[in-house]
Formats: C-alpha cells, sequence, structure tokens
C-alpha cells in the first residue's frame, strides 16, 4: 500500500488511526531527538547506562569485526557508540526518513573512518531487502530504543522473525525492550511537562497534510498520552477540541469534539515475555542486561 492510500484509510476507518511511522519526517525526526533529551523520557537515558555499565560484556559475547545491521538507524548516535565497541567491517542503516538518515550516515562515516558504512531506505512494517554485497558471515542486527514496542505484539512477532531470517546460525540480534514499570512514570515519559511529546504527536498531521493534501490543523488537536494496562502499552491519540471537518484530495473526514486519532502504541515488556517472543522467533537463546530498576532491557538473542 503506498502512503497516500495507507493514510487515508486509517482516516476514514470509524476508529481513526495514523500509523506511527509518519511521525519521522524532518521535523519529527528532530522533535523525536529532543524527546530523548528530556528528563522525564527514561527510554533513552537508560539504555545507554545499561550499555556504559555493560557495553563491554556485550561485546565480548558479539566479538569484533563482522556486519552491524541497525533497523531504524535514525541519528545513527546509537550506532557510533556500539561500533566503536564493536568493530564492525561494515555497518548497513536502513530507516523509513531519507534526508536524516542520508545526513546520520555521512556524519557516522567521518566518525568511523575504519568502517564501511552503507545506508538503505527501508519501511520495516513491510519486507526490505539489503544490498546484495552484506556479507552472510557474522551479522549482528541492533534494535535499540525499544522501537519494537511500536508494533502489536503479532506484528512484532513477524518482525523478529524477518529480522531473524537476516542471520546465519552464527548471526545474533541487540535489541532494546522498555520494560512494564510504575504507572505513573510511564505516563509522564509520554505527557512531558515541556509540551516536546505534544509537538511531536501533532506534528504527524504536518506530515499528513504534505502526504495526502489535507488540511489539519494542528492547533484544533490535544495531545492524549496514557498506560494502558490491559493491552500492556502506551497510546496516543491526538483529540479534535471542536468538530473538524478535515478534506483531502479526494475525501473528507467529519470528526466531532472529543473525537480521537490514535497515532500510536509503545508496548512494554515483562523480560521473560520478551524472551518468550523471542524464541517464537526462532531466536532460542537470550541474555538479558538490565539496569537495577528493571526498567530497560538490552536482549542479545541468537538462533
Ligand atoms: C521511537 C517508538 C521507541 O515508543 O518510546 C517517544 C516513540 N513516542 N515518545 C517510544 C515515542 C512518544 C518511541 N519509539
Amino acid at each position: 500500500m503506498n502512503p497516500q492510500t495507507e493514510i487515508i484509510d486509517g482516516l476514514t476507518q470509524t476508529a481513526a488511526s495514523i500509523s506511527p511511522k509518519y511521525f519521522y519526517d524532518a521535523a519529527g525526526s528532530a522533535l523525536f531527538e529532543q524527546i530523548t533529551r528530556l528528563p522525564a523520557y527514561y527510554p533513552t537515558r537508560v539504555e545507554r547506562q545499561i550499555m556504559t555499565m555493560h557495553g563491554a560484556d556485550i561485546a565480548q559475547r558479539i566479538g569484533t569485526g563482522g556486519t552491524v545491521i541497525e533497523p531504524g538507524a535514525g541519528n545513527c548516535e546509537k550506532a557510533r557508540a556500539l561500533c566503536e565497541l564493536v568493530r564492525p567491517e561494515r555497518f548497513v542503516a536502513l530507516d523509513i526518513s531519507e534526508d536524516f538518515l542520508h545526513q546520520a550516515v555521512a556524519g557516522l562515516r567521518a566518525a568511523l573512518p575504519g568502517v564501511r558504512v552503507s545506508a538503505v531506505v527501508a519501511d520495516l512494517t513491510h519486507a526490505f531487502v539489503l544490498p546484495g554485497d552484506v556479507p552472510m558471515p557474522r551479522r549482528l542486527v541492533f534494535y535499540p530504543g525499544s522501537s519494537i514496542g511500536n508494533f502489536d505484539p503479532l506484528h512484532a512477532l513477524a518482525l523478529l522473525t524477518r529480522l531473524r531470517a537476516l542471520l546465519d546460525t552464527d548471526g545474533a540480534l541487540l535489541i532494546g525492550v522498555d520494560m512494564v514499570k510504575d504507572e505513573a512514570a510511564l505516563n509522564a515519559a509520554y505527557d512531558d511537562d515541556q509540551g516536546v511529546t505534544a509537538a511531536f504527536n501533532r506534528n504527524v498531521l504536518n506530515h499528513v497534510n504534505r502526504l495526502i493534501g489535507s488540511n489539519f490543523d494542528t492547533a484544533q488537536w490535544k495531545h492524549r498520552a496514557f498506560f494502558n494496562a490491559t493491552a500492556s502499552r502506551i497510546e496516543m491519540h491526538l483529540e479534535a477540541c471542536a468538530d473538524i471537518r478535515v478534506q483531502w484530495t479526494g475525501g473528507e473526514r467529519h470528526f466531532v469534539r472529543g473525537e480521537r486519532i490514535h497515532t500510536e502504541n509503545s508496548y512494554k515488556y515483562r523480560a521473560d515475555d520478551f524472551v518468550a517472543l523471542l524464541r517464537r522467533a526462532g531466536l532460542t537463546q537470550t541474555q538479558v542486561w538490565t539496569n537495577p530498576a528493571n526498567w530497560f532491557a538490552m536482549m542479545l538473542a541468537r538462533p
């Protein structure tokens, strides 16, 4: 499905939705970077703490050389730290945001002169292919940041299975997974008092306007974010502040005041449940590192 069809399809469902992958236009990618520096947004910080504490141990188990492949590489900041530990021969960055990716990869090439760096524009919600010259032996798929949380468990299993398929028996997946925790901490991380997450959520409407020629006015939409304990996920929505009629090329939708567009799920796991999911994806041997409070986990999983 092309982005136009996918977005219009989501907007015209009774319960309207926009896929979180559309957050990441240039402005959205920059806003997400700002989120990662917020005191309330613990995932990036805690993941970095785990890598600082246990990076040498993790790298030792991975071994130097080989190829690191990072789906959703974003600004490549984490890749840089990992490559300094693992010293791969090759690094392959995949991301949906083309301009942002090429800029990040240029920076990475300058920082890691000994590593051959390639960039691939890819949408992880669909099948993707690696360049034909990426060696098969000793691949490490690096999927940090709990990006896996955007997928519901069934689609997470499907993606993990596709990541597993990139690996030979000597390969591994290093994945960051956000843990279930105190609800107040979860809610604060997705509804920060500086309004950065709200701006990030609303910005998806600017991106959608450009993609489908719609006339969303971000000022008319309120940011909503809360933990849904039954589904074990943070949900983000945009709520209509008034009755709103949105038009786009070839269609329209009315929203009544209070009606919501569901923009993101961010699933939170218990470590054992995620290890079981990895197993179902064909990754049967997993080592887990967490911070002392058990807020976030890095898992190294092998076929
Ligand atoms: C990039 C998907 C890991 O779910 O925490 C941050 C995105 N959304 N604040 C997350 C996000 C709101 C983030 N991921």
